[in-house]
């Protein structure tokens, strides 16, 4: 049996690592003082609020809805879940799959997908878009968002056909039975319908269904199970691009707009789409997007974060030092000179006959690091229009022994991989 006196060392521990996750938790503020930063598993850092007080504007409201245990975050309004925000402009949600599904009768289940997110838009460096099955045309029509608000439409397919199960690679999307392309930039909404050519009577018994999907790549490796086990799967990893406002950093500093970007941040503009993104400077961390949200790192508590001989690190704000103890020399760094004694500058005065003094001259190496000076400029806000993520739809056709209908014949198809 336990004794009390076994398990409370088990105790401290557990209080210990409590504190110390409480403490780093704490150390960078994530929401706006007052403001909720979690729903449930997802934390929620400010541009990104759960109420009017605690969001910069309307599209960065986050529903949470408790009747989930634990709460569930969705985007606006919307029926997006989101699974996790990153202040590096990411978004991670769960999106549809499109199904065509057909048993020995018939078609039994088919449904394409749309999404709409307004001003966010579907990350091409995050995301792929995925078709799956021996009998499948599938296609993605996207809408890319120019800077002058114009919608240019573009459509990439995949299709894939296959009669044998045994030579469908099981981990590669190699174009048997799987078929991969990348994504445009710029996407802000897509539409994507699968379809088959002949029923997939023939090769039901391993490939009743054909998907197509987008899906996070670094989420996505393709198994030969796939063609029968995501049928039970509704939703899939995706990730949106977010940035702020319309117009990119040199626009906002020309116009003299309102800067998101607080103290110790710089703006940036992102890789994918317009508006701009604030990170904390080199050497500050926390959320770039508050007064006072980056703050500086204390690079000599963690050996990873600096190249200090032990015991030889002197933190600075924004940066920091290697001074070596004094009597000794060098850069103080792992990968440098490190630290050496002095050397003993040894002076000989003869004063008189046989009398001798010793002086010893200590040269010690101190290195001073620079301040980095910031300002933040701040006018009127320019952000005055609203626009909310729309609504998902995704819509299911087609009864048992029905044909399945809402799908759209839509002009050439380019087809970059996989084929017969
Ligand atoms: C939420 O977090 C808990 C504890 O970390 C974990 O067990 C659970 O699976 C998470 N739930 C979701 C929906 O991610
Ligand atoms: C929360 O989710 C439930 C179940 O999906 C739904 O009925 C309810 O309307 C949602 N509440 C809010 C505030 O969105
Ligand atoms: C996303 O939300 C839906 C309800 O709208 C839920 O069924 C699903 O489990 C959620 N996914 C995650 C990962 O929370
Ligand atoms: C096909 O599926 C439907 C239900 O979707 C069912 O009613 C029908 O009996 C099935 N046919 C065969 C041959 O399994
Ligand atoms: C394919 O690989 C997956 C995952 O590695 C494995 O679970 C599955 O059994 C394999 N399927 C076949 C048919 O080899
Ligand atoms: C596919 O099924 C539909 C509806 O059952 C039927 O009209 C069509 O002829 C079939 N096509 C092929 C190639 O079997
Ligand atoms: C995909 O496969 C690679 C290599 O086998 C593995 O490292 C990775 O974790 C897998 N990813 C997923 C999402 O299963
Ligand atoms: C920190 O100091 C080192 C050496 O003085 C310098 O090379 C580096 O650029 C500085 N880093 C920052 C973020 O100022
Ligand atoms: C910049 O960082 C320093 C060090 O953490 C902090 O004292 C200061 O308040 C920060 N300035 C702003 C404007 O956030």
């Amino acid at each position: 049996m336990r004794t009390p006196e076994m398990l409370f060392p088990f105790i401290t521990l557990v209080a210990a690592l409590l504190a110390a996750t409480t403490i780093s938790a704490q150390e960078f503020p994530i929401a706006k003082a007052g403001c909720q930063d979690r729903c449930g598993n997802v934390t929620i850092p400010y541009p990104f609020g759960l109420t009017d007080d605690c969001y910069y504007h309307v599209r960065f409201l986050i529903t949470c809805n408790h009747t989930f245990n634990p709460p569930k975050a969705f985007l606006t309004t919307s029926t997006i879940n989101v699974t996790e925000i990153t202040l590096e402009g990411k978004l991670h949600i769960e999106q549809y799959i499109a199904k065509d599904c057909y048993n020995a009768s018939g078609p039994t289940h088919s449904n394409s997908l749309e999404l709409k997110l307004a001003k966010f838009i579907i990350s091409d460096a995050d995301n792929i878009f995925v078709s799956i099955g021996c009998d499948t045309v599938a296609s993605l029509r996207g809408n890319l968002k120019e800077a002058d608000s114009a919608e240019n439409e573009y459509e990439v397919g995949c299709t894939s056909f296959c009669n044998s199960f045994k030579y469908v690679p099981n981990d590669t999307c190699s174009g048997i039975g799987c078929c991969q392309t990348s994504l445009a930039k710029g996407v802000d909404d897509f539409y994507i319908t699968v379809s088959s050519q002949t029923n997939h009577s023939a090769i039901l018994d391993f490939s009743p269904c054909s998907y197509a999907f987008i899906i996070e790549e670094k989420k996505f490796n393709f198994s030969k199970s796939h063609f029968k086990d995501l049928e039970n799967v509704d939703k899939l990893p995706m990730v949106v691009d977010w940035s702020i406002g319309y117009n990119s950093c040199a626009e906002v500093k020309k116009s003299g707009m309102y800067n998101a970007c607080q103290g110790n941040s710089t703006c940036h503009d992102p890789d994918n789409g317009n508006g701009y993104l604030c990170r904390c400077l080199d050497g500050y961390r926390g959320n770039p997007y508050l007064p006072n949200g980056c703050l500086d790192v204390d690079e000599c508590k963690d050996s990873n974060l600096n190249e200090c001989l032990k015991n030889y690190c002197h933190n600075t704000i924004g940066n920091y030092t290697c001074p070596c103890p004094k009597g000794y020399h060098g850069d103080g760094r792992k990968d440098g000179e490190g630290c050496s004694a002095d050397q003993l500058l040894v002076v000989k005065i003869f004063v008189g006959v046989g009398a001798s003094v010793i002086v010893l001259v200590a040269v010690s190496g101190l290195l001073m690091a620079g301040k980095h000076p910031w300002t933040n400029v701040e006018s009127n806000y320019e952000e005055t229009e609203y626009l909310l993520g729309k609504k998902i739809d995704a819509s299911g056709h087609g009864k048992s022994g029905e044909s399945s209908s809402g799908y759209q014949v839509i002009g050439p198809v380019l087809l970059p991989s996989g084929g017969r």
